[in-house]
């Protein structure tokens, strides 16, 4: 028996100290989520933990703040958490948390083993104590002048500047954050982990892994490890957190950095405990064949290629890190998220207002995998309604509305004829690199190649015209339907992981259910022939542009478009006959079709209308036509209107086309009929 390819997926634990932000869901939950989506459907055997952070510095401060304790608000926040979690279809096995007594034991049985081995020891050592807080103060609430590269605000644990971490005791000038005064140094006793001893074991188990690893994984990990590794003091001065299983230390916790990434493995063996396999993790973490992935952001790279590696080196026999897929920022309209300065928006806000698979779909195609990315609702309102709506789901709708239509089920295929063949071909070759670009958890390789899938379906449909052979050939107009239903499901199949609730949604009209584990070949299996099939309602909707910002760069704020709308229908209600006889509407014959020099969505189209010279049109058609649709078309053409400025290029008159949710058709006239360009309509 060929055994199953076993994963262990983790993503970053978000800090309960607020709600989730877009910028977490980008760079780590939804990629993780894909990707675990697509191990499940490739049938590997697939164990997806992660849980909410619910100490550190932070969290006690926001607590205090607000006059809460910390738990209360770490608890709060977790609740709220898990309720984007779900929204979001994130489909973590577990989503658990740090502050349970069964992460305390995981935890304190990690310490003191690696305790036992020597690889933690007590040291005396001197930590800021801010004499007038009077207290010990955390490294990150010190700030001064980095020793290293000289910025004036770096922290006491790291310096954001040239980003080496640093210790409170090695800045210049230091002051304490909260009141300001020149801290003291102060004798204190903490654990440490020896990371100089481990740095070998360490170092060895990089060089195996980082040639694989991203390119900002990688040289962070050398990064961090250029100048040595040093102990890293593990515990801290405060009273929220993980107690140390060491007696006489009651007033200190272990480091939330050393116990957060304790978690994935709490988490592993909680979820077996709670399915009532007790030992289930073990096949996780102790099979050496089963690959370990986390998913981060690039701020969490080290403790997850060399913090969390050494401990585990440190502990033995478990499962050191496979991949470490780290994603960087996702901007919020040209700067970072930043819950301090109210930049950005909360996934609750923005799910409030917009569905989740828009957002889903559009966090895949920007996802920060190579650089920063940058969330702009201009893109997303535009991705929405030309790629998501105007070829996804248009394809889809169109596609199924005509069978149901014309036959009521599905049609039977038939003899298929070269064209169909080479369909049905590249729909299975796009498939399978997607899955391959998933594999490699190269995420958004994988959906651009499912939407060039989807022009491909949208071409073949509109090549082979089944309103067309429906009155002519209707085996020819069955076999085109039959084939272009197929594609549908490998499509469909190719987006699960991406936007899942779609996807079920589609299988679910059509009457079957969606992708299940181990379905990735199902995709290429055709529908049933004879399937009834019912009237599918749109699985996504047209969104409208809503910000005065959108206004400056072109679009109309929403109220003023309805308002304009709403004039424009008094007036014609009351169009007289020669107001509408002022319209001179001519037939011309596109000639030729260039794309716009300065606008994306437009074409430039020369139009023969029987005049000396040809005339230019722009049009704003490039999402639903492709140049070769266009060419030789007749058209209907508004010819008296005043002439305007396109983005710099001159329109001498508007076509005709009808649209409606997810489709734009151009007016024709009656191809049976010999018309000349020029031709007037009446
Ligand atoms: N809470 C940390 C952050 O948001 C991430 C912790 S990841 C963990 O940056 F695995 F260590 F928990
Ligand atoms: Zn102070």
């Amino acid at each position: 028996m060929v055994s199953r390819k076993k994963v262990f997926i983790g993503a970053a634990w978000p800090y309960a100290n607020g709600p989730l932000h877009l910028g977490h869901i980008a760079g780590c939950l939804l990629p993780a989520d894909i990707f675990a989506r697509y191990c499940r459907l490739m049938g590997y055997d697939t164990l997806f933990v992660s849980g909410s952070d619910m100490h550190g510095t932070p969290i006690m401060i926001t607590a205090d703040k607000l006059g809460l304790a910390p738990e209360e608000l770490a608890e709060n926040n977790h609740a709220s958490i898990l309720k984007t979690i779900e929204e979001l279809r994130i489909s973590y096995d577990l989503y658990t948390k740090t502050h349970t007594e069964h992460h305390f034991k995981v935890v304190s049985e990690i310490f003191l083993r690696l305790l036992e081995k020597g690889w933690i020891d007590k040291k005396r050592g001197i930590a800021p104590y801010c004499p007038k807080c009077d207290k010990f103060m955390p490294d990150r609430y010190i700030e001064g002048t980095c020793p290293y590269c000289g910025s004036g605000d770096a922290r006491g644990d790291q310096c954001d500047n040239c980003g080496k971490v640093l210790d409170a005791s090695e800045l210049q000038s230091p002051r304490c954050k909260i009141c300001g005064s020149f801290p003291e140094f102060r004798e204190t006793e903490h654990f440490y982990i020896l990371l100089s001893k481990l740095e070998p074991k360490v170092r060895e188990f990089i060089d195996t892994r980082k040639d694989e690893w991203r390119t900002n994984t990688r040289n962070n990990t050398e990064n961090f490890l250029r100048d040595g590794l040093r102990d890293r003091a593990i515990t801290r001065d405060m009273k929220w957190g993980v107690p140390i299983p060491v007696q006489g230390f009651d007033d200190k916790r272990i480091y939330v950095w050393f116990e957060a990434v304790c978690g994935y493995l709490s988490a592993s063996m909680l979820y077996s405990t709670n399915v009532k396999k007790p030992n289930l993790w073990e096949s996780y973490w102790k099979d050496p064949q089963c690959r370990h992935y986390y998913f981060l952001g690039k701020d969490n790279i080290p403790f997850h290629t060399i913090i969390w590696p050494a401990i585990l080196i440190g502990y033995e026999g478990l499962n050191l890190p496979y991949d470490v897929p780290s994603n960087e920022y996702l901007q919020w309209d040209g700067a970072q998220f930043s819950k301090s300065r109210g930049h950005g928006v909360t996934v609750n806000d923005f799910l409030s207002d917009h569905p989740v698979d828009p957002l889903r779909f559009y966090l895949s195609l920007n996802m920060p995998e190579k650089g920063d990315s940058n969330f702009d609702m201009r893109e997303f309102v535009q991705k929405n309604n030309t790629e998501l709506l105007g070829a996804l789901g248009n394809y889809l709708h169109r596609v199924v509305t005509f069978i149901v239509n014309n036959f009521g089920e599905v049609p039977h295929r038939g003899q298929l004829s070269e064209e169909d063949v080479r369909m049905i071909t590249t729909a299975e070759t796009l498939y399978k690199n997607a899955l391959s670009s998933m594999e490699k958890v190269r995420l958004k390789e994988g959906i651009t190649t499912i939407m060039s899938l989807v022009n491909e379906g949208n071409r073949y449909f509109n090549e082979q015209a089944p309103w067309k052979s429906i009155k002519e050939d209707r085996q020819r107009c069955a076999t085109v339907l039959n084939v272009a239903l197929s594609v549908g499901k490998i499509i469909m199949y190719g987006m699960y992981p991406y936007i899942p609730h779609a996807a079920e949604r589609w299988f679910g009209m059509l009457g079957t259910t969606g992708p299940e584990d181990n379905e990735w070949s199902e995709a290429l299996a055709p529908f049933k022939e004879g399937m009834r099939l019912s009237m599918p309602s749109p699985l996504f909707s047209k969104m409208e542009f809503e910000t005065a910002e959108e206004e400056q760069t072109g679009w109309k704020p929403m109220d003023d478009v309805e308002k304009k709308e709403d004039k424009e229908e008094e007036k014609m209600d009351n169009v007289s006959f020669e107001e509408f006889m002022k319209l001179d509407l001519r037939v011309g014959t596109v000639l030729s079709v260039e794309e716009h020099p300065n606008a994306d969505k437009l074409y430039v189209l020369k139009v023969d209308m029987g005049e000396d010279e040809p005339r230019t049109l722009v049009a704003g058609l490039k999402r639903f036509y492709t140049k070769e649709e266009m060419q030789g078309k007749r058209i209907i053409v508004v010819a008296n209107l005043k002439p305007a400025k396109m983005r710099g290029v001159t329109s001498n008159g508007m076509l005709l086309a009808a649209e409606n949710e997810e489709v734009v058709a151009m007016l024709t006239v009656d191809p049976s009929r010999e018309l000349p360009p020029g031709s007037k309509i009446h």
